[in-house]
């Protein structure tokens, strides 16, 4: 496909290692180039500044998701499992499903639930005090598991499998690449084992998961629906919240004066989780599909267009954000795209909230300093900034 003659056209690949790993040295080059850009090795309309990410995040009748959020177009080629019946799907069906959805992730049992939540964080914090962790695995993986697949309701067996099937769905956004291939490769068992949990006859009565097939005995959609639906839970709920938290304690680390800042007003915890997810976002990128001609003032983005959406890059737009490139837990990141923006913003979004909160609440009292003791490792991943690595001294009072 050529491209728009009119449109700024970048030799920049948003999908290969270099730019995976250090995305925000990047971001400044798109979004200077323009509005709207082109970008030549992935073929793909892109939008990096905040006023024209979070427009189309919100017109949806005109930014489309049931072609997909990733590169993969529906219309033309096969996605690499059942579409999502929220995240890939436009309304009336998205009325519909997140109209059931919004009632099993309901704040009250996230209220019911937060005291234990709390418990479980100081526990697992009074366990590696002092000691050599590693960020991700010791906290960021271990704390999301100690109580997500519990909130959904999700058996024991094959729970090792969560994180793998996420990592899979976000590479699965990207184009055909290695990390796409080697997603796709190894989903088989992933997927398999997902899928047997999200089963009727393998969820807790009381999950989650059960009262999105209570929503089916009434009526409000098909079994079939039901297992998909928590299989949405499982998609996004992990992998997400691992590095969201991933993601926070190492700006922390590279922010000691911000932590102490959070210390002296503990009351700060929550700005501090939402300015993580403006600073360094984990979820960088998500497509959407023009479903007519999209004018601009110098031509148009044809229908059928798919359009890269740089969320992690508007939260650092220097016309939207002051001192944008600054991790400050004292701002207002309020309308950042982190968790996105319209009809498909998060459903999760309470959950990995109190998630890091409770984690906040126990670290606070008892964490002087989250001390980096050595070099950080990333994790490349198609849609998701991500650390396979964080070796972190939490050293005590
Ligand atoms: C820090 C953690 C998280 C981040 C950064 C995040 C980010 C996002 C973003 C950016 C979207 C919008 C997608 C779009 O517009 O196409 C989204 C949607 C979604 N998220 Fe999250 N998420 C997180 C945690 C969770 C959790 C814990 C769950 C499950 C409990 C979850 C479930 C979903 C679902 C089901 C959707 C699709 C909603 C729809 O299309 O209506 N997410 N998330």
């Amino acid at each position: 496909m050529a491209p728009p003659a009119q449109i700024p056209s970048l030799d920049i690949d948003p999908f290969d290692d270099a730019f995976l790993a250090a995305p925000y040295t990047f971001h400044g080059a798109l979004r200077d180039a323009g509005p709207v850009i082109w970008l030549k090795p992935i073929n793909c309309f892109a939008m990096a500044r905040y006023a024209e990410v979070s427009a189309s995040l919100k017109d949806w009748q005109t930014f489309v998701s049931g072609r997909g959020v990733g590169m993969t177009d529906f219309a033309t080629d096969t996605p690499w499992r059942p579409p999502s019946l929220l995240l890939e799907t436009d309304p009336p069906v998205h009325d519909r499903t997140r109209g059931l959805m919004n009632k099993v992730a309901s704040l009250s049992s996230l209220k019911t639930a937060m005291p234990q939540w709390c418990a479980k964080a100081e526990i697992l914090v009074d366990r590696l005090l002092g000691q050599r962790v590693d960020g991700v695995r010791d906290l960021g993986e271990q704390f999301p598991l100690s109580v997500f697949p519990d909130l959904i309701g999700i058996r024991e067996e094959g729970r090792e499998h969560l994180i793998p099937y996420g990592t899979t769905a976000f590479n699965g956004f990207g184009p055909r690449n290695r990390l796409f291939e080697e997603a796709i490769a190894n989903a088989a068992a992933a997927s398999a084992a997902v899928m047997e949990s999200c089963r009727r006859e393998n969820l807790a009565p009381n999950g989650w998961g059960m009262k999105v097939y209570e929503a089916a005995d009434r009526g409000d959609c098909t079994p079939e629906e039901a297992e998909r639906l928590v299989r949405s839970f499982l998609t996004a709920g992990l992998d997400t919240t691992v590095n969201g938290i991933g993601n926070m304690l190492h700006a922390f680390a590279q922010h000691p004066d911000q932590w102490a800042k959070l210390r002296a007003d503990p009351s700060l915890a929550k700005k501090a989780f939402e300015e993580s997810l403006r600073w360094d976002g984990t979820v960088q990128t998500f497509f959407r599909t023009t479903s007519r001609n999209v004018p601009l003032p110098d031509g148009h983005i044809p229908a059928g267009s798919k359009v890269i959406l740089f969320l992690a890059s508007a939260n650092r737009d220097p016309r939207q954000w002051e001192r944008s490139e600054e991790f400050d837990i004292s701002r207002s990141s309020s309308g950042h795209v982190g968790f996105g923006f319209g009809i498909h913003q998060c459903l999760g979004q309470m959950v990995a909230r109190m998630e890091a909160e409770a984690l906040l609440k126990a670290m606070i009292p008892r964490v002087r300093e989250i001390r980096l003791v050595g070099k950080p490792v990333r994790r490349l991943n198609n849609t998701l900034h991500a650390l396979a690595s964080l070796p972190l001294q939490l050293l005590a009072d």
